[in-house]
């Protein structure tokens, strides 16, 4: 038999259904031969004694470059994806922002340019339809072919929001082509109300942030959608659900039977909303939307992990630096950009607060950062599983490496991070990408541009 390109032998192989241990042989850029004690030539063998090989991560929810509140955010896809990929997530889907009086195809376009060259992990593309005219609905139909199959809309934002009517309309659209429609549900109107309220009262601080966008906003927006998917019978993928009100109503709909689904953050498992309150307007580092809620939520949204009732975890990567963007609303917490870094720390977060902390499994572990996402994204089998044939994105993981999380560690392009003093125990040494190593033990070995854009299929529904 001729060389394979890497061998990885001697690792607990973990997917979402099980673990083994196993040795991976991988040839161009694929998985080619899983086995115990492989004795196959090969161009480099890496062992993963003591240590587990997952798939590589799956973040479907980062914004990289994205212009927002009057700034950037301050990744772009070189930053970006080599802070994922350090974080063991070999695959990103960003979101394309439409702008006013664009079609899809310019807004994708413009994307397509900000990642050339750039990113080192694969990605693919949402397109967050702002401006949805009639023409504009229309040309889903021939993105969902090119391989957008799926598209966000924003209840709330002035700007990017939209209407029931529009809701509706694209819900249709979507179903129709094999599409997914994403949500950004917070009712606008109850928001505006509280914020000019706060406004008038001088409460200006990060915390009114928080107070104005009570669960209660998020559960009344979660819920009108929900019923506008159910009247068309579309399935709904709900981004960065916060909250028990929310999640009170992907509950009910899923147990009647409907395709809703669930992404919940490591932010809304891991801080609260006490962090607004920290000195020095240091709050508006918390400053995002959903915003954090009290500590008590934590346990329900953890709860919905293990119950299967929230299907992923994304990290909503909006990272703005607090010196030069986040201090622009200094004056007035609603000129903060809204948003938070979070692409690198997601495995290693998610695996010591939830498997180590026993609210989860290592199989339900894969499942929310890699497996469910791909499946629901249309990536599923080349990407989120570890299987013959399958994407070598290949991440070899320490259980038992301990890390202080500071900025320092980092390698995202933003000048705070929201878990700094945060202790994880497990945590990702080795990336492997379409079977070339991207980092390795704090070295970054891949290249600009290697990551490719990964046209994607119709969503499976879970
Ligand atoms: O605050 C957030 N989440 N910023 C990013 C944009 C969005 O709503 O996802
Ligand atoms: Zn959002
Ligand atoms: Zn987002």
């Amino acid at each position: 038999m001729s060389e394979v390109d890497l061998l990885i032998t001697g690792g607990m192989i973990v997917t979402a259904c099980d673990s083994y241990p196993g040795d991976l042989a991988i040839k161009d850029g694929k998985i080619m031969m899983i086995g115990q004690h492989l004795n196959l030539p090969a161009k480099k063998t890496m062992s993963a004694d003591g240590k587990y090989v997952l798939p590589g991560g799956v973040d479907v929810h980062t914004h990289l470059e994205m212009p927002f509140g009057g700034t950037v955010s301050s990744d772009d896809f070189a930053s970006g994806t080599i802070a994922a990929a350090f974080g063991g997530t070999t695959t990103i889907v960003d979101f394309a922002i439409q702008g006013k009086g664009q079609t899809l195809a310019e807004a994708a376009d413009i994307w397509h340019r900000k990642a050339e060259g750039k990113a080192v992990i694969d990605y693919g593309l949402h397109l967050a339809v702002t401006d949805a005219t009639e023409d504009v609905l229309t040309e889903m139909a021939s993105m969902i072919a090119q391989g957008y199959t799926s598209y966000k809309l924003f209840m709330t934002y002035d700007g990017l929001r939209v209407n029931d009517d529009v809701f509706l309309k694209a819900l249709l659209q979507a179903k129709d082509h094999g599409g997914l429609i994403s949500v950004h549900a917070e009712n606008y109107y109850i928001i505006d109300y509280l914020v000019k309220e706060f406004l008038a009262e001088g409460k200006n601080e990060p915390k009114y942030h928080a107070l104005s966008r009570p669960p209660l906003a998020e559960g009344e927006a979660t819920g009108r959608a929900i019923k506008l998917a159910k009247l068309v019978e579309a399935p709904l993928y709900i981004v960065h659900l916060s909250c028990q009100e929310a999640l009170d109503e992907v509950i009910r709909a899923r147990e009647a039977g409907f395709p809703i689904m669930a992404e919940t953050c490591p932010q809304y498992l891991l801080l609260s909303e006490d962090n607004y309150n920290e000195p020095d307007f240091q709050g508006a580092k918390y400053v995002m939307s959903p915003p954090l809620r009290p500590k008590e939520n934590q346990a329900v949204l953890w709860n919905g992990l293990a119950q299967g009732e929230i299907l992923t975890v994304a990290t909503d990567h909006c990272p703005f630096n607090f010196v030069g963007q986040k201090d622009m609303g200094r004056d007035f917490f609603g000129r903060i950009p809204n948003g938070a870094p979070g692409i690198e720390m997601r495995l290693a977060l998610l695996y010591s607060f939830g498997v180590g902390q026993g609210r989860m499994s290592l199989q339900q572990f894969v499942a929310t950062t890699s497996t469910n996402p791909a499946k629901i994204f249309g990536l599923y089998p080349e990407k989120g599983t570890i299987a013959v044939g399958s994407d070598a994105d290949v991440v070899i993981f320490d259980p038992n490496l301990e890390r202080n999380i500071n900025k320092g560690i980092l390698h995202e392009n933003v000048d705070y991070t929201p878990y700094e003093g945060f202790l994880v125990k497990g945590f990702p040494v080795t990336t492997v990408a379409k079977g070339k190593i991207i980092t390795d033990h704090g070295q970054f070995l891949g290249q600009l541009g290697n990551g490719s854009f990964v046209k994607r299929k119709s969503p499976m529904l879970l």
